[in-house]
């Protein structure tokens, strides 16, 4: 019997954007594009695939600059990928997150019709997603990409997105972002907790062998093969609302830095409650070798530093007695703000646009990214709180509540909003580098 146990990942078949983690500072800006004639798509696979570089080298300096390539599934359709090969697709990718709307809590202001055009309307078939640590080396990456598209009839450029690390190198409402990720066996990136053990490669590249023991194909198996699912998801933040929140909810401005770090799990210098439960350590949160090594169950069972429904504790609830396997739901996660920072201090609310581009990269679009935004997310009985939603990035409607453990007695919050509005988003594929050989030449 052939076993997959520890075969080592094929670094020089899977994009670099999969594994490695984003750069900070960064520049990044995600280009969706449309396929009018199939011949010029399978031309663009082409093109694109040569400026897409492999995670082969994943330790390189220079390899913080890179370019992604992903496709919906509308965009396999007007490739010309055949229909046996479409079928092999995950179920969920194949509907697109628009029809997963209900599941995914994008109702309400957050509901497709009230999303920007063109995303979730079935046109976006390419997403190109560049990523730099600042605004040179993002050009110098961008310029070959865009060259691959431009003035190629049958291709049309339809959206854009800038993403920039705001000048407070934090997300938008103030919080160090980019800390927490997981080791994957094989990939020759460490995770972030050295008490996690690594995941198997399955979880997060198809064609390797998963947590469950399965491995992910599609037919033919080169076309998956090395590839991953990814959700982008164009998430805008009320800023003012947060700090409002925050301020009617507290005493003092030390009572609102520790309010905001119960709703995340972390100080807004990213130190963790875990670890400094009473006030912000900032060296402590800037020390990569220190800010997440971390678990909850023997520490702090109940949740009294670090609340179970606190953003960081149910998106990721580590060895805390919560319902289900954990590992099986982890996932690789890349925010990238976008707009400018709403200035220290101000309190009502200016009209920009600011917020975060989500990404999440898996192998299990299902078990891991909709699963932790419908379970972990938008509901709280998987840790015993009912209907609690997450106080940050929950789809709360006015009526929820956020409960922090306390002694003598808990604190509970009433009338959480929605800080977190879905703008829209996409349910992408991106193929290893000789599947997108194989799309390049696909006959029709
Ligand atoms: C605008 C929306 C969001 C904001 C502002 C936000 C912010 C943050 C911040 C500041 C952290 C802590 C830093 C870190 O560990 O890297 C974090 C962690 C995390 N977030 Fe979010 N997030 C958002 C949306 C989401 C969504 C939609 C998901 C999943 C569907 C998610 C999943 C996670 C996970 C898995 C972690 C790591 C938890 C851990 O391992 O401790 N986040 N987020």
């Amino acid at each position: 019997m052939t076993t997959q146990e520890n075969v080592p990942l094929e670094l020089n078949d899977i994009q670099s954007g999969v594994l490695r983690p984003r750069p900070t500072p960064y520049a990044a800006t995600y280009i969706a594009l449309r396929i009018d004639a199939s011949d010029a798509g399978r031309e663009l696979m082409r093109r694109v695939g040569n400026v897409v570089t492999s995670a082969a080298n994943p330790t390189s300096p220079l390899a913080d600059t890179w370019v992604s390539v992903a496709l919906t599934y509308p965009g396999l359709k007007a490739l010309g990928v055949p229909h046996k090969s479409l079928d092999s697709f995950a179920w969920e990718f194949k509907q697109g997150m628009a029809a997963r709307a209900n599941e995914l809590g994008d109702i309400g202001e957050s509901s497709p019709e009230n999303w920007e055009r063109p995303l979730g309307t079935g046109d976006i078939h390419v997403v190109l997603v560049a990523v730099a640590p600042n605004d040179r080396q993002l050009e110098a990456v961008l310029a070959p990409a865009r060259k691959a598209y431009r003035d190629m009839r049958g291709i049309e450029a339809i959206w854009r997105q800038d993403c920039h690390a705001l000048p407070t190198e934090t997300e938008p409402f103030g919080f160090r972002d980019g800390i927490s990720h997981p080791a994957i066996e094989g990939s020759g990136i460490h995770g972030s907790n050295p008490k996690e053990q690594p995941l198997k490669a399955g979880e997060f590249v198809l064609g390797y062998r998963d947590e469950l023991g399965g491995i992910q194909r599609t037919q033919p198996d080169v076309l998956g093969r090395n590839g991953t699912y990814v959700v982008f998801r164009k998430l805008h933040q009320r800023v003012a609302a947060f700090r409002q929140f925050l301020k009617a909810n507290s005493t003092d401005p030390e009572d609102e830095e520790l309010l905001a770090a119960k709703m995340m799990g972390r100080w807004r210098s990213g130190a963790p409650l875990a670890l400094c439960p009473f006030q912000d350590d900032v060296a402590l949160g800037a020390d990569r070798g220190r800010n997440n090594t971390f678990l909850y169950k023997e520490d702090d069972p109940a949740g009294f530093k670090t609340p179970g429904g606190s953003h960081i504790r149910r998106t990721n609830p580590r060895d805390a007695s919560v319902a289900g396997v954990v590992r099986l739901h982890r996932m690789i996660r890349r925010g990238t703000a976008y707009g400018p920072l709403l200035p220290e201090g101000v309190l009502e609310d200016d009209g920009v646009d600011r917020g975060l581009m989500f990404a999440f990269v898996g192998a299990h679009l299902g078990r891991q990214f909709e699963f932790v935004q419908s379970q972990w997310i938008n509901d709280g009985v998987f840790f015993g709180a009912g209907d609690a939603k997450d106080p940050i990035v929950g789809s709360s409607d006015g009526t929820n509540s956020f409960t922090i453990p306390r002694r003598p007695v808990r604190k509970r919050l009433q009338g959480l909003h929605r800080f977190v509005i879905t703008r829209g988003g996409e349910y992408c594929f991106m193929p290893g580098l000789q599947a997108m050989r194989w799309l390049a030449d696909l006959r029709t």
